[in-house]
């Protein structure tokens, strides 16, 4: 990252057009990179009991699968990264594991911001962070503070993050204003709609990427996702590597995308 994005680099401001970023893989079509990559990261649990230790281990290696995921796609160009962290549905795994997760979440974050400052990474946590510890709620909304301007990535971490949960609170806000007679229902439409949602601002992801082979959505993104392109591989996300990050790209480079359209009309 720090070759592609150092600040006075003209890649800083130019992700997804502008010169070849050095690195880009040449079997990859520049133009036709996502703009916006989202990933469930799953199989921390596997990978450490195959390795025979425990599950936490597995999320201690993750860390560093996210930290390389996020470096390629910031030097190979894509706009925006967006990874589920930690699900509203989370909550329900053992009071240890869920504590592990939030002081990992905490010493990673304390650990990184400058690392991610210095790269011009803007980062946001998307979700309802109120339920989280304190500590970590203080050092989410500093780090979403002190990053707020930078023109490099967009790095959504997705922390207690529930598509249902959203997509609930999203009605709940606008019926309010219905009912306080600042919004005509009529008025109410899917532009309107996405603006309440916690990615508002951002374009839906292009990619779906979810490790270690479940082919389910596990409440992530509901609306977001409604014509992403999945990739699911049986890598499991402490594994996550160039080469896989790779083959999820020129799998998606190989799709034909038609939004309810046809191939060719006529
Ligand atoms: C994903 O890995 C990380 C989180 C959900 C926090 P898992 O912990 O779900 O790993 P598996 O699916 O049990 O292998
Ligand atoms: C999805 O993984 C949530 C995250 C990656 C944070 P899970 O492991 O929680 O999903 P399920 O339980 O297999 O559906
Ligand atoms: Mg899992």
């Amino acid at each position: 990252m720090s070759r592609a994005l150092a600040t006075d680099s003209p890649m800083a401001s130019a992700l997804t057009s502008g010169p070849r970023p050095l690195g880009l893989p040449a079997e990859l079509d520049q133009a036709r990179l996502p703009r916006h990559v989202a990933l469930i990261m799953d199989g921390n649990g596997r990978w450490a009991r195959r390795r025979g230790l425990p599950r936490v281990m597995g999320h201690r290696e993750g860390v560093e699968a996210l930290k390389r995921t996020l470096r390629l796609c910031s030097d190979w160009g894509i706009g925006t990264l967006t990874a589920y962290a930690f699900s509203t549905e989370n909550w329900n795994r053992p009071g240890e594991e869920v504590s592990f997760l939030m002081a990992l979440f905490e010493r990673v974050l304390q650990r990184e911001l400058q690392g991610l400052e210095r790269e011009r990474v803007r980062i946001r946590f998307l979700g309802n962070l109120e339920p989280l510890p304190l500590g970590l709620q203080r050092l989410i909304a500093d780090a979403m503070a002190r990053t707020a301007a930078n023109e490099g990535i967009r790095f959504n971490v997705c922390t207690n993050y529930g598509g249902r949960a959203e997509l609930v609170e999203a009605a709940r806000r606008l019926a309010e204003r219905v009912a306080r007679g600042e919004l005509d229902p009529a008025a109410i439409d899917e532009t309107r709609f996405a603006a309440e949602l916690h990615t508002a601002g951002e374009n839906d992801p292009d990619l779906l990427i979810r490790t270690s082979g479940e082919q389910r959505i596990s409440n992530f993104l509901l609306w977001q996702l409604a014509y992403a392109e999945m990739h699911i591989t049986d890598v499991l996300w402490p594994d996550f590597d160039q080469a896989a990050l790779l083959a999820a790209l020129l799998d998606y480079q190989s799709r034909q995308r038609r939004f309810g359209g046809v191939d060719s009309p006529g």
